[in-house]
């Protein structure tokens, strides 16, 4: 491991608390000097670390590889791991290296600078406050099965948050607290010609931003596991929960062929079923709508206003409001 790497490590081990120095230097096997450059190089990359009295500690827990991986080795899914500092955006790296990462490869970020969201929006996620993760899967399935992974994720960072609070999910693909947005998923695949050669599997969470950390606009509409729950989340304990049950979720479906189990789990999670909602088109004046279902190739299943026909709604196109006006 480098230093920077075993620092990092040996902060995180004693979070919230610190460790001298010269505990510090005797762990990591480096001297007085490299140990005090290394914590000014993490400082200036803007890792959560601070020096008082000659101790050095955390301020924020980190994500690591090897706590992560020791919870999750026996799994169907044989997962493994990428770990940046700091990346433009996990989803991105593996849309664009698909073919070098293995099924099972999970990108992880300690910051992430320009991520993307759904519908062309962004997603950043700050050093330390954010979860910004990105599956790689080459399953072989239809093309027309795709979109029910943002389903199959939906229905497992659920299950994973409901530990800590009351959630819901606001079809397709943002997980909500008192209406508030807490996390959100981006699926994105890679084709060549019809042939699938891989599904990117792309999950932000929001666990310890603080209120300063969102600009005006996101105040009204988003939040923090931190802000809803008052106590500071550990990463790692989240990304098990998540992949434990995105793991247990996914190889069911992909042995079965069938998707009831996470499209039931969608459904009793769901802010929108039996709702009134709009539903904004890029192409036409928001309608007025009923959801009466959700089907098994993860589509809304709608009745607008003044029709007795049911329409099915894919994600790609829509964006969907309530009546109160919640994101
Ligand atoms: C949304 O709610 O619009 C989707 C947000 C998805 C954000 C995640 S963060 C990790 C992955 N990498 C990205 O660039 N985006 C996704």
């Amino acid at each position: 491991m480098l230093l920077k790497a075993t620092i990092l490590h040996e902060l995180n081990k004693v979070y919230p608390d610190g460790l001298s120095i010269d505990l510090l230097c005797f762990n990591a096997e480096c001297s007085l000097l490299d140990c005090i450059h290394v914590i000014e190089q993490l400082q200036h990359k803007n890792f959560p670390i601070k020096m008082r009295n000659n101790v050095a500690y955390l301020t924020l827990p980190l994500i690591s590889i090897e706590e992560i991986s020791k919870e999750t080795q026996c799994l169907h899914m044989r997962y493994n791991y990428i770990l940046k500092d700091k990346i433009a955006s996990t989803n991105n790296l593996a849309l664009n290296q698909m073919h070098k990462f293995e099924h099972g490869t999970v990108i992880l970020t300690h910051s992430q600078e320009q991520g993307k969201g759904r519908l062309g929006r962004n997603w950043t996620a700050p050093m330390a406050k954010s979860i910004a993760l990105s599956i790689v899967l080459k399953p072989k399935i239809q093309h027309e099965m795709t979109p029910l992974f943002t389903q199959l994720t939906a229905a497992a960072l659920s299950l994973s948050l409901k530990d800590y609070v009351d959630v819901k999910i606001k079809w397709p693909n943002d997980i909500l607290i008192n209406k508030k947005k807490v996390a959100g998923i981006l699926i994105e695949t890679n084709f060549q010609g019809s042939s699938l050669q891989g599904v990117t599997v792309g999950v932000g969470i929001n666990t310890n931003l603080t209120l300063d950390d969102f600009n005006s606009d996101s105040k009204k509409k988003a939040t923090s596991l931190r802000m809803e729950t008052g106590e500071v989340v550990d990463p790692n304990k989240l990304i098990v929960r998540f992949l434990v049950h995105f793991n247990s979720l996914y190889s069911q479906w992909i042995e079965s062929e069938d998707p009831s189990s996470f499209i039931s789990l969608c459904k009793e999670f769901s802010l929108l079923l039996n709702k009134v909602i709009y539903v904004y088109s890029p192409t036409s004046a928001p309608r007025r709508a009923t959801v009466m279902d959700i089907t098994n190739l993860g589509e809304l299943l709608i009745q607008y206003e003044g029709e007795l026909t049911l329409t099915p709604l894919t994600s790609l196109d829509f964006s969907i409001r309530g009546l109160n006006g919640y994101v």
